[in-house]
Order: C-alpha cells, then sequence, then structure tokens
C-alpha cells in the first residue's frame, strides 16, 4: 500500500472552480478504491462545503504564523482531507483565487506559499499524526512549491507534479522571493526564477521526481512553443519523466441513469427520454418548445483558452440555421456582454446565463442533442466526456485531451461504431463553423446520430484505469 499525500488547491464537491476541482474530488477516490492509503490537503476557505464535519487536529507555527489543521472527509468517501486553516488568507468571501469582483487576491503568493509549507509539515511527518507518506502529489501552480521546499529536506518523500493547465503559471515580481523567506539556493535560471520572475510553476517542472499532465497528446504539445509558453525547453529536458494520464469523470455523479439532478433519467435503452429534459429545458429558458429543433450548448469558463471568440464569430451564421443555442459561463466580461446582446437580438434561439451552476450543468448536458467545445487548447477537458456519457455529441478542435477522447464522425467511423463526435483542425471560426454544418447535418440522419450516442453512452470514462497508471508511477519512483 502506497501512502500519497494529494495536495491541491480545489477539490468537488468541498470547493470547485473548475476541471481541477472534479479531477482532485474523482481521482483520490479512486486510488483509495485501489486500497492506497491517500489524504489530502487543501485551503480551508470560507465557501468549503463540509456540511459542519469538521475536527480540530492540530496548530503549527509556519513561516513565523500560527496555522491551525482541521480534518473532514470527502463527502461520500472515506477519502481524509487536512484543511490548512488560516481565516486571514482563506476565510474571505470569493473563489480561492479571486475576490469578489473577480480581481486574483493581491497575496495569492503568499496564501499559496503558506499551503505548499504547511503541506510539507504534513508530508515530513511534522504534525504529530504518526503519518509519513511515500508520495507527495501536487496539482497546478498553487502547490509548485512543494516539490522545492521538499528538496531542501533529508529523507523526504518522492513527488509528482501534475500539470493541469500550463497556461497558469503563478508568477510574481522577483522581491516576492524575499517576502515568502524563500531560501536563496531556489532561486536561479535552473530552479524557481522564470525570466526574473518567481514561478511557482517551476518549482514542480524543476523539482518533482515526475511530472504529469492529464492527457498523452497534452504532453507532447507542451514540449513545443506553441503550447510551451516558454517551458517547453524545460518540459523537453525533463521528458523522461513526463507522461500524459488521460482524466476519468466521476461515473456516479455523471451517469445519466441515475443522476438526481435531471429528470427523466435515462439510459442508452431509454435514450428517447432524452428530449423531455430538452422541451423542459426549452420552457425553462422560454425557447420555442420543439423538440426536433436540434439544441447547441456550450458550458464554460468564459475565457480566451476556450475558444469563445471564435463562437461569436460564427454566432450569427450558426444563427442562419434552425438551431437553439444554450451557454452556461462566467468570465472574462467582454465575452460576456457580447453573449448577452446575441441573447437580446435572438431570443427565441439563444438563452445564455451567466454565472456558474453546478445543477444546471447537469440538466444542461442531460437536454442539449450538440456540446460545443472549440477550445485553442485543452490540456483534458471534460464535458466532452460528460456529454457522451449524455448522449449529447461533442463538436470539439483537435488539440489535447479533446483529441484524446472524441473520435470524429466519417463514414468508416460510423460504421464501425467508434464515431462519437465532430473534430475540427483549425483554432478558427471557419474550420469551427464547418464543424457546426457537418454535425448539423448528421443531426438529420437519424440512424447515424443514433448510433454514435450509443457508442459515446457506452464509452468507459471511468478513472480505473488512470488511477491505475498513477499508482504504476508512484510504484514506479
Ligand atoms: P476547465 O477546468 O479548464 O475549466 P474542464 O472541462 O476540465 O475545464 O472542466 C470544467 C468543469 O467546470 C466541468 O465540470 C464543467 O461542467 C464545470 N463548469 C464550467 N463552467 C461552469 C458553470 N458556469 N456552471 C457550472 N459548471 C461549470
Ligand atoms: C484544467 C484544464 C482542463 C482539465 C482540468 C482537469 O483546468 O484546463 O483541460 O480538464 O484542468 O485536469
Amino acid at each position: 500500500m502506497t501512502k500519497i499525500l494529494f495536495v491541491t488547491s480545489e477539490a468537488h464537491p468541498l470547493i470547485k472552480t473548475g476541471g481541477l476541482a472534479d479531477v482532485c474530488g474523482s481521482l483520490p477516490k479512486a486510488l483509495a478504491d485501489l486500497h492506497q492509503d491517500i489524504r489530502l490537503i487543501m485551503p480551508n476557505y470560507n465557501a468549503l462545503k463540509t456540511n459542519g464535519h469538521v475536527r480540530y487536529v492540530c496548530s503549527i507555527r509556519v513561516d513565523n504564523r500560527e496555522v491551525n489543521i482541521l480534518e473532514t472527509q470527502l463527502p461520500d468517501s472515506n477519502v481524509l482531507v487536512w484543511l490548512v486553516d488560516c481565516a486571514e488568507f482563506f476565510n474571505l468571501p470569493g473563489n480561492p483565487y479571486t475576490d469578489e469582483n473577480g480581481e486574483p487576491w493581491a497575496n495569492n503568493a503568499v496564501r499559496f506559499a503558506l499551503l505548499c509549507r504547511v503541506a510539507v509539515e504534513c508530508a515530513m511527518n511534522r504534525i504529530h499524526q504518526d503519518w509519513q507518506p511515500d508520495i507527495v502529489h501536487c496539482n497546478d501552480w498553487q502547490t509548485g512549491l512543494v516539490p522545492a521546499l521538499l528538496s531542501l529536506e533529508t529523507n523526504y518523500p518522492a513527488s509528482v507534479f501534475t500539470i493541469h493547465n500550463l497556461a497558469y503559471q503563478g508568477l510574481f515580481p522577483s522581491h516576492t522571493v524575499a517576502e515568502l523567506h524563500l531560501p536563496g539556493q531556489l532561486w536561479h535560471a535552473d530552479g524557481l526564477e522564470f525570466n526574473n520572475m518567481l514561478s511557482f510553476i517551476k518549482g514542480g517542472l524543476v523539482y518533482a521526481n515526475k511530472i504529469t499532465t492529464v492527457s498523452p497528446t497534452y504532453a507532447l504539445e507542451i514540449q513545443t512553443p506553441e503550447f510551451g509558453y516558454g517551458l517547453e525547453g524545460l518540459l523537453t529536458f525533463r521528458q523522461d519523466d513526463l507522461i500524459g494520464i488521460i482524466n476519468g469523470i466521476d461515473m456516479e455523479q455523471w451517469n445519466p441513469e441515475l443522476d438526481s439532478m435531471i429528470n427523466p433519467n435515462f439510459n442508452a435503452a431509454t435514450l428517447n427520454k432524452k428530449q423531455l429534459n430538452k422541451t423542459k429545458l426549452q420552457k425553462k429558458l422560454t425557447l420555442p418548445v420543439d423538440a426536433q429543433i436540434p439544441m447547441i450548448a456550450l458550458i464554460s469558463r468564459l475565457v480566451e483558452q476556450k475558444g469563445i471568440d471564435m463562437v461569436i464569430e460564427c454566432l450569427p451564421e450558426i444563427m442562419t440555421h434552425s438551431v437553439q443555442f444554450v451557454l452556461l459561463g462566467a468570465g472574462d466580461k467582454a465575452f460576456e456582454q457580447a453573449l448577452q446582446g446575441f441573447a437580446d437580438n435572438y431570443p427565441n434561439k439563444i438563452a445564455i446565463i451567466i454565472g456558474y451552476d453546478e445543477a444546471l450543468a447537469h440538466v444542461i448536458e442531460a437536454s442539449a442533442d450538440i456540446f460545443l467545445m472549440p477550445s485553442r487548447f485543452e490540456p483534458c477537458g471534460l464535458n466532452q466526456m460528460y456529454s457522451q456519457r449524455y448522449g449529447t455529441i461533442p463538436i470539439v478542435r483537435k488539440t489535447g485531451g479533446l483529441a484524446d477522447t472524441v473520435i470524429d464522425a466519417s463514414p468508416e467511423t460510423i460504421t464501425h461504431g467508434t464515431a462519437t463526435g465532430v473534430v475540427f483542425n483549425e483554432a478558427n471560426a471557419g474550420s469551427m463553423m464547418e464543424a457546426v454544418k457537418r454535425a448539423l447535418l448528421l443531426y438529420t440522419l437519424p440512424t447515424a446520430w443514433h448510433r454514435m450516442q450509443m457508442d459515446g453512452m457506452q464509452k468507459d470514462f471511468s478513472w480505473q484505469r488512470s488511477a491505475e497508471n498513477y499508482l504504476q508511477l508512484y510504484q514506479s519512483i
């Protein structure tokens, strides 16, 4: 049995801003199912949904600050979660990374450095719990200082660093190094320095024993200048220690047969009931109620990564077709306003819901015919997998995890029963529009469409195999 300390800034259902939380909420459970001793550590945000099940563990002093460690469990599991309790940093309204106005917390470097330092105390068995991990598994830049700080200890556990998104690196001005009291040994071009900035993510990329990312294709892409943000050289240098392991999904939470947030439930044998979800959603969103009209959906953070600009560019042409377009998302204000403008102009065809709504996300997946995910880059992506599970055909750009999880519809793949979506190559509006038109054409061919839905619904997106891959990796170190 391997002992794993899993360090993260978010985990569903305790707190979630995106796919990182989905993964950090479900991979630990899958590892626990493989009989591993895994514990999570994350900040005690005031928005954390622990349902009051929290126990005091101990108080420690780190970097001249008194911090409590609390303990809870990942809901619906036996996985123990240690919470770094520091009210001044985490007990605030807003989300893990931004304040109520959506601005990054001014003290993000200090906040996440504290998470890292406490994680190191746990990893070194200095919190009086008589538990030392064999592996410390860190996720994204917020946890990047952990491998770096561990490297200064003696007899320290091995570390794995997972890149969920290389676009977010935790870059701070060089004077932050002194503010965080980081030892000088770490501050050089082959350490935490990046273009004279302090780079949290380099702590993971340089000092972790192994680096993983969340799809095999993204593992290759980040070794090129187009996706590497200047880190491609370092990643290529570490290619023998870098592997891509595709994310799984929580097959219980995202199961149309048992999903309590949708009504009626359905499965591959009762797929006709999917339409009832659609007509109910049409009513709710005051769109014309018509089971036949294809509904295209998008659920996403509204940021450039997700190709929202391409969607905005294509919407006038999409509107010339007989379709409905439903979007749930929040993010860049300019995108939000442009989309809202379209909804005002096409009230019978477009519904835009600005905000974050977990339950509505399930309803939309159950209702839509087509799910649009035209990402410029996508380390893995989860909604294209949720979509396939719910009989909703994804349109995706061929990048990262989208390329690894959706098989393009062609006469051959449809006949062979492997086609599960529509894939396009170029990150531009023209290429995306061609894919939308192709999907709308396929929608008029009921046999092919049904076949694709069935093939997607029967795919195994469970964590089992990927969790086994992580386990093998831990054991190889
Ligand atoms: P990323 O982590 O880059 O945002 P992923 O596809 O990995 O992208 O995961 C996004 C997750 O966040 C999915 O579970 C998706 O359903 C959810 N999500 C994104 N935006 C919203 C929203 N506005 N309301 C509800 N869920 C959302
Ligand atoms: C990041 C990526 C997304 C991935 C998620 C979970 O947020 O943008 O592609 O699915 O992490 O690994």
